[in-house]
């Protein structure tokens, strides 16, 4: 998607540890009209999968993914890091470890809001080493529904990640695809 990638080479800033910092328009302050642009990408790309739902985890793949979902007339669930007030039992939970941040999360969705039969499309902002993407579809499997594909808005492609969600057998799609940021400089493949 040269629209993001052109975004990327203008705001992005490349910390150290291969981290991509992009706060000003998908990490922090959102740029609403580029998520819209996204979420076209990706109902174009998923268009023919008869995806039922679309699934992220909170808190930045929120915005791709309700425009993807808004666009395609289906309903956005988002995985919860904290257990609401409200969600009190009933719930599909996953451990998910953070290789970059170096913690454990539960991740938890409602069983209401997955169904045996689903095909649901997982979003995410960023794919490193996978473990969030597939905490999403261990969920989603769980709850007898199928992963329809993988949708991702920054792929560190060389990190882990693709590798292993492919290795799952999963379709993968990102919109914009991070060959190097070595020299703090971002190099698309
Ligand atoms: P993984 O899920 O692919 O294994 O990724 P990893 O554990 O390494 O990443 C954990 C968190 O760090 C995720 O955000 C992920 O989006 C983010 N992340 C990974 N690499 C980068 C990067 O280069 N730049 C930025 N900006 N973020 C990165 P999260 O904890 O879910 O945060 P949020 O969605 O609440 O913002």
């Amino acid at each position: 998607m040269e629209l993001l990638k052109e975004k990327i080479r203008q705001e992005g800033i490349v910390l150290e540890g291969g981290v991509l910092k992009v706060d000003t328009f998908l990490n922090h302050q959102v740029d609403a009209g580029l998520m819209m642009a996204m979420g076209q990408a990706f109902a174009e790309l998923f268009g023919e999968a008869g995806v039922t739902k679309i699934m992220t985890v909170e808190s930045s793949g929120i915005a791709p993914a309700v425009m993807a979902a808004y666009l395609m007339s289906i309903p956005m669930v988002f995985a919860r890091k904290r257990k609401s007030l409200t969600m009190q039992s009933d719930l599909y939970s996953e451990k998910i470890y953070s290789y970059t941040k170096q913690e454990e999360s539960e991740v938890t969705v409602s069983k209401k809001f997955l169904e045996q039969g689903d095909r649901v499309l997982i979003i995410d902002d960023f794919l490193a080493n996978g473990e969030a993407a597939l905490g999403m579809a261990r969920i989603a499997e769980h709850a007898g529904a199928e992963v329809a594909g993988i949708g991702i808005v920054i792929e560190k492609s060389f990190q882990a990640g693709r590798g292993k969600l492919i290795e799952h057998g999963y379709r993968v799609e990102s919109l914009a695809r991070i060959a190097s940021l070595d020299g703090g400089v971002v190099t698309f493949v």
